[in-house]
């Protein structure tokens, strides 16, 4: 029982040190991209201001790092054929935050249509927290394998 105590933490640890203090990223990267703040649009008629390209809503980094969402929504050219979901690891936003931000592609936009990989535009909670230059800047984008 006892081996069987130590072993369960052990996994538990690696667990946590997976999840949230390795904020370093490992995938396909690419470098100097801007990212740009958005804020869902609950003003206008059209429900597409707070969804997603699939109809579901936008999660933004305060819902993340409220923790009531699991993933950050971030909005890429919608050329680059990118599937729905894709995580991405952010390696200046973990830093800034001292721990992991989990990011999926799940948006697009006309206006970053053709930018390619040298765009991002990252989901905030409201036009205020989109003036933060934290997250208006050259960030390094890396596509990180699903488990
Ligand atoms: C990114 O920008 C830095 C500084 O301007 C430059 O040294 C580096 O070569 C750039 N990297 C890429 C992949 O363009």
């Amino acid at each position: 029982m006892k081996y069987f105590i130590f072993f369960f933490c052990v996994w538990q640890i690696y667990g946590l040190y997976d999840n949230d203090f390795d904020i370093d990223c490992k995938g396909k990267t690419f470098e100097n991209v801007t990212m740009t703040a958005y804020y869902p649009d609950y003003s206008g008629d059209s429900e597409s201001g707070f969804l997603d390209k699939k109809g579901r809503k936008l999660r933004t980094l305060q819902d993340y790092l409220d923790d009531r969402t699991g993933y950050v929504t971030l909005a890429m050219d919608d050329d680059l054929g990118l599937p729905y979901g894709s995580d991405v690891c952010i390696p200046e936003i973990n830093k800034h935050y001292g721990h992991r931000v989990r990011f999926q592609i799940r948006d697009s936009s006309l206006d970053l249509k053709g930018s390619g990989y040298e765009r991002v535009d990252i989901c905030v909670r409201s036009e205020m927290d989109s003036y933060d230059v934290s997250v208006n800047r050259k960030v390094t984008v890396v596509f990180v394998q699903n488990k």
